[in-house]
């Protein structure tokens, strides 16, 4: 029997980890299927969505620098896609509409929030960068119920655009964020520097409070210089990796209607493909 077609489009994307962990999951619960990396074109995403509708794909996930750009391919977003305006799931419902969802939020949720110690509420953040991933950063936030929020970003109006979504967020001038890092309990890296293993901020990071908690969205490679520069300091470190998988598990769940588990075998099979 054929197999039924999941994918991933973005551009560039050959450090996507999705078909494993997908591939996997399917093998676990003897699912006739395959994920595959699509790297393309704006131009040819029309086509991707052609192949949804026809069924020749089952669903997609949509990353950099797409999520936004795919929205008015669909019928329409729902839930968090609709609050964030950020889709990285699309599935075809059963009148054959076009739905895009957004499942980083609860990826970020799911993996880092229940770890931030007591009180996450009362917790000072600090979003550097205001690329892709930021507004579904912003809402995991929110609904942990965590207010104070701020967000910096190398080119300012993009932090502003960002602001008219969300009227409560504070934004920091990039300058100032070396001398404002010691008001911050938690620092998250949602910028793309770090992907490339030579990538470094020009920032001076050093003035951080001791209780800081740092996360990194970037998985891949598994220690971004940041992260190695706040091990070294004692600083508590996440990378980009849970929120990855819990990302995908909400996926999986909305194309197949089962709740993949995050067992140790998966862990050890992403961990074996980091740099
Ligand atoms: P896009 O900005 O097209 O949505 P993205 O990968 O989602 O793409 O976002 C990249 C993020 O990383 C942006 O916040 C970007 O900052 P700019 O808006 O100023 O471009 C940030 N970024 C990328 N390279 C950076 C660098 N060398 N220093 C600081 N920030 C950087």
């Amino acid at each position: 029997m054929k197999k039924t077609k999941f994918a991933i489009i973005g551009n560039p994307i050959s450090h996507s980890l999705s078909p494993i962990m997908h591939n996997y999951w399917f093998k676990k619960y003897k699912i006739n299927a395959e994920y595959e990396l699509l790297e393309i074109d704006k131009s040819e995403i029309q086509n991707v969505i052609k192949k949804i509708k026809s069924k020749e794909i089952r669903g997609i996930n949509v990353t950099l620098p797409y999520k936004n750009f795919i929205i008015p391919f669909l019928t329409k977003t729902i839930n968090d896609a609709n609050e964030t305006h950020s889709v990285n799931t699309v599935m075809l419902d059963d009148n054959n509409n076009l739905i895009g969802e957004n499942t980083d939020v609860f990826g970020f949720q799911a993996a880092y929030l229940k770890s931030i110690p007591n009180q996450a509420n009362k917790k000072k953040v600090l979003i550097l960068g205001a690329g892709g991933v930021a507004p579904s950063i912003i809402l995991a936030l929110l609904k942990s119920n965590i207010h104070d929020i701020s967000l910096s970003n190398r080119t300012f109006e993009k932090s502003l655009f960002l602001k008219k979504k969300f009227k409560n967020l504070n934004v920091v001038k990039w300058n100032d964020c070396s001398k404002d890092i010691n008001k911050f309990d938690i620092v998250i890296n949602a910028t793309s520097l770090g992907l490339n293993s030579n990538d470094k901020f020009t920032n001076d990071f050093s003035n951080f409070k001791k209780t800081l908690v740092y996360i990194d969205t970037i998985y891949n490679p598994a220690e971004t210089k940041m992260i190695k520069y706040f091990k070294s300091n004692k600083i508590k470190t996440f990378n980009g990796l849970n929120m990855f998988i819990y990302q995908g598990q909400k996926a999986f769940y909305l194309w197949n209607k089962i709740n993949p588990e995050v067992d140790d075998e998966l862990l050890e099979l992403l961990e074996s493909k980091l740099n």
